[in-house]
Parts: structure tokens; C-alpha cells; sequence
């Protein structure tokens, strides 16, 4: 039980109670996040002339020793620190003796953590972006080839009128941008640097944080420094519009699930992306997209859990904030696994085209243009509506559609209708006619995919903003440079 704070302890803790307060177990996953913050803070302490250039080459040293010893696997984060921070500084002192001791001057673990979960977050909020942007290749891809593709479109999942293909899937290419609008708003809304709040009331160090904040590539230093050690807000937005991108995944899973049933055959999921039944031969399932759907549930849990945790906490840090990691890690991957997979799955799933037009010219999906017909021939759109569910009836009766009617049939309901009327309710009219902005005809969808198109042209928001350093928090060369170039800078001389 290692532990930084044993000073003021008389009495040692109880296993139970330590086990149950410990977070090495989960929050070894900011090990990279830890260190680079560490560097920043470093960095910065010498820079102010609060350690000496010597101790912060040494402690940068330091610290990259310990980051390559851990990713080659020679360094093991085991559980014998309390947390993250605890096992870094250990590690630190034992390397490079008291010096090691001077890396927490100035800081606090609740402005540590608080920094390193929003580098952490900050990460995944680009990652997020770019697997939505390999998605929305995708949809452009297929809507770009599936511009006369007709199927029915839905409402109430009663047929209602034709669409394509393409059209069905620009409601989604929309869903997912708004998706990667709320990336771009969030990541630009928490992109600022809580190192330097100190516990939650700064310090008494001349702590320069605009610099640590501009190595870590933040906009700038948060405010008021109880707020930064307490502020997860950015996390519960992270969670919510993760909660929206899997509502949108799950949304298009039900539909092709429905898609691929038996009674519909629209679509055909590939082999890699299906699986059998140990029981019955023929199945082939939609399992992929059944789980997709499924974990939904437990990205809504995530932020509903966090929400909770936060609702009663009073300022400024308390450890009920230690729950928000656990959760907020399994929704991110989560919803990563979700978007690779099920981007992969409608990458290789097969149309079946004319069973789809087929489909999509029975249950009278042409009958509004047979009343906007009558419309065009001076008939009162109300009247029109009436002939035209008349005529449904008829053909209800008949077991047919209105298409299949002779004229003689067609004007024995009302002596508007003429030759042209067989035209006017074919799939390709129904489809073609739809001309207003948004709608599915063909000119409206070339302009919807010409647009598609330039907008994806404006790359992942990490391209977009490329001048940002450091924005591969653990890899960044400019953060690399700059640790290097202290050591460089400082290395060697002591002022002691
Ligand atoms: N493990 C803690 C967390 O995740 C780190 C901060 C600890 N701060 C403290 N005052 N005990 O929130």
C-alpha cells in the first residue's frame, strides 16, 4: 500500500477501505496523459525559475524513462500504488532519488487528474470524428451509385411513398454530421487547461499557466480554479452526444435488420459480418447490428451514471469524481467498436435492387401523385384525395394497384383521368417529380451529394486543426521537441 500522504496518518488504512479507494486498477489509462502533463508542468517550473534547470532536465529524464520502460513493457503499472499519479511519482524518485520529490511543487492530484482526463477525452473526442468521417464516406460512396435505386420510404413502417436508396441514406449523412458538429463544439468548449488550480484555490508559486497550457495545446488556462478541478461538464457533453451518435447507430441497425429479415430481402450482410445458429442451418443473423443496437443501453448508462454522480457534489473536488473514469471509458469504447464495425458491415452489405423496387411499388406509394394528377387536371386537392382513396379501395377489393387498372376502370371513378395518368404514377415519375429542396429527385440529390462531397473535402477536425500543437497528446512532436530541447537547454548544469 503505497501512498503519498502518509505524513499526517498515525494508524494505517484499512485493506478493504484502501482497495476500495485505489484507482491504479482503471486509471492506468492516463499513464501517457500523466506523464505528458507532468512535462508541461516541469517545463514550466523551471522555465519560471521555481526548480532549478538541472532538476527539471533531470525529472524529464526521468519521465521518459519510465514512458519508454512502460510501452516496451519492461515497466509494469501494478497495483501497488494507490493511482496513476502515486506510480509515477514512485517510479520518478526511485530513477532519480529526491529531485523526483520536486515534481508535485505547485500542483495538486485534483488539478492533475482534472488535466489528465481532459487529454484523455480530448483524444477520443478526435478519434470519435474521424471514425464518423469514415462513416460519412461511406453513405457518400453508396448514395453516389444509388441515385435510381427506388425503395418505399416510411412512415408508421406502413409504405408511404417511393424514395432511393441515396435519399435514405442522406437522412443518415445528416444525422452523422450533426454527430461530428457536436465533436467540433465540444472539443473547442473544454479546450482549456486546468493545470495550475492547484487543490482549488491556485497556488502560492508564480505558476505560469498560460505556458503549461499552451504546451499541452490548449486554447488557454481555465478561470477560476475551483471550477477547474470540479468541471466534468465537458465529460456529461462528450457522453451525451456519444449517447446520440449510438441512438443514430441503433436507429439504422433496426431498419437493417428489418431490412435483411426474411419477408423483406433488401439488403444482403456479408458473411464476415453475419452470424449462424449452433441449431438451425439456414440462419444467417444479423448479429452485428443486433449488438450494435443492444449497447446503446450502455452508453445511455454512462451518462445517466455520471449526471447522478455530479448532481450532488458540492464545490470543489470530492472523490465521488473518481466514478466518472470507469463508465466514461467503457462508452468511449464502446462507441468506437460500434462505429468501426458497423462502418465495415454497411462498407460489404449487398442491395437488392429490384426487390426493393418492387416493393416500393406495391402498397399504393403512388397514390398521392395520382391526386396531385387530378389536381393538375383542376380537381380541388380535397376532392382528388377522395377519388384517389375510392380508387384504393377498388383496387383493395381487386387485388391490384392503381397502375395495373384499365382506363376504363380508372375513369369509371372519375372521367378526369386519361392515357397520361399511367406516366404520371409510374416509380420513376413518383421519384422524379420530387423536386422541392431536400427532396428525393434526382436533381435535389445530386446537389445534397455535390455538397456531401466538399464538406467531407474539409477533412477530420484534427486536420482541421493541425496548427494546434500536441494534439496527439502522447506523441506530438512539438511536445517531444520541446522535452528535448529543455533537456538540451538545461541538462547537465545544476544550479546547486
Ligand atoms: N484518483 C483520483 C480521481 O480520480 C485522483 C484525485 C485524487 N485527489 C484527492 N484529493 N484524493 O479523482
Amino acid at each position: 500500500m503505497a501512498q503519498l500522504w502518509g505524513g499526517r496518518f498515525v494508524g494505517e488504512t484499512d485493506r478493504t477501505a484502501y482497495d476500495f479507494n485505489a484507482s491504479i486498477g482503471f486509471d492506468k489509462r492516463l499513464f501517457y496523459e500523466d506523464i505528458e502533463g507532468s512535462r508541461a508542468h516541469v517545463a514550466m517550473l523551471a522555465k519560471e525559475g521555481i526548480l532549478t534547470q538541472g532538476e527539471c532536465g533531470l525529472i524529464l529524464q526521468g519521465l521518459t524513462d519510465i514512458q519508454e520502460d512502460v510501452s516496451s513493457g519492461k515497466l509494469e503499472i501494478d497495483d501497488t500504488c494507490e493511482d496513476i499519479h502515486s506510480f509515477v511519482e514512485a517510479r520518478l524518485t526511485e530513477r532519480i532519488g529526491d529531485t523526483g520529490k520536486k515534481l508535485h511543487t505547485g500542483r495538486s492530484r485534483n488539478d492533475q487528474v482534472a488535466l489528465d482526463m481532459k487529454l484523455y477525452t480530448r483524444k477520443r473526442v478526435l478519434r470519435t470524428d474521424e471514425l464518423l468521417n469514415d462513416l460519412l464516406s461511406v453513405l457518400l460512396a453508396v448514395m453516389e451509385e444509388n441515385l435510381d435505386t427506388y425503395m418505399p420510404g416510411f412512415t408508421h413502417l406502413q409504405k408511404a411513398q417511393p424514395i432511393t436508396l441515396a435519399h435514405h441514406y442522406g437522412a443518415y449523412f445528416e444525422m452523422f454530421r450533426r454527430d461530428r458538429q457536436r465533436m467540433a463544439d465540444i472539443y473547442r468548449r473544454m479546450n482549456y487547461c486546468p493545470l495550475g488550480a492547484g487543490a482549488l484555490a491556485g497556488t502560492t508559486y508564480p505558476l505560469n499557466r498560460e505556458y503549461t497550457a499552451s504546451l499541452l495545446g490548449f486554447a488557454g488556462p481555465t478561470s477560476n480554479s475551483m471550477d477547474s478541478v470540479s468541471d466534468r461538464d465537458y465529460l456529461i457533453e462528450f457522453l451525451a452526444a456519444l449517447s446520440t451518435v449510438m441512438m443514430h447507430l441503433s436507429r439504422f441497425c433496426e431498419e437493417i435488420i428489418i431490412w435483411n429479415s426474411n419477408e423483406y430481402q433488401f439488403v444482403e450482410i456479408d458473411d464476415a459480418y453475419s452470424t449462424g445458429s449452433s441449431i438451425m442451418p439456414q440462419k444467417k443473423n444479423p448479429d452485428i447490428a443486433e449488438l450494435v443496437r443492444g449497447k446503446t443501453g450502455r452508453v445511455y448508462g454512462a451518462l445517466t451514471a455520471l449526471l447522478t454522480i455530479m448532481k450532488g457534489i458540492p464545490l470543489a473536488y470530492n472523490k465521488d469524481m473518481q466514478e466518472d473514469k470507469e463508465l466514461s471509458f467503457d462508452a468511449m469504447d464502446t462507441v468506437e467498436n460500434c462505429l468501426v464495425l458497423f462502418t465495415g458491415m454497411l462498407r460489404t452489405m449487398k442491395f437488392r435492387k429490384e426487390r426493393m423496387a418492387t416493393s416500393a411499388m406495391n402498397g399504393f406509394t403512388n397514390a398521392t401523385d395520382a391526386a396531385d394528377y387530378l389536381v393538375g387536371k383542376g380537381v380541388p386537392f380535397r376532392d382528388a384525395h377522395a377519388i384517389v382513396g375510392r380508387l384504393v379501395l377498388y383496387c383493395v377489393e381487386k387485388n391490384t394497384s392503381i397502375e395495373k387498372l384499365s382506363l376504363e376502370e380508372l375513369r369509371s371513378v372519375s372521367g378526369q383521368f386519361e392515357e397520361d395518368i399511367y406516366e404520371a404514377v409510374s416509380l420513376k415519375t413518383c421519384v422524379e417529380k420530387r423536386l422541392t429542396l431536400g427532396a428525393p429527385g434526382p436533381e435535389q440529390m445530386k446537389r445534397a451529394i455535390a455538397e456531401g462531397r466538399s464538406y467531407l473535402e474539409e477533412g477530420t477536425l484534427q486536420e482541421q486543426i493541425g496548427g494546434i500543437q500536441n494534439l496527439q497528446v502522447t506523441t506530438h512532436p512539438d511536445i517531444l521537441a520541446k522535452s528535448v530541447e529543455t533537456i538540451n537547454e538545461f541538462g547537465g548544469e545544476t544550479n546547486e
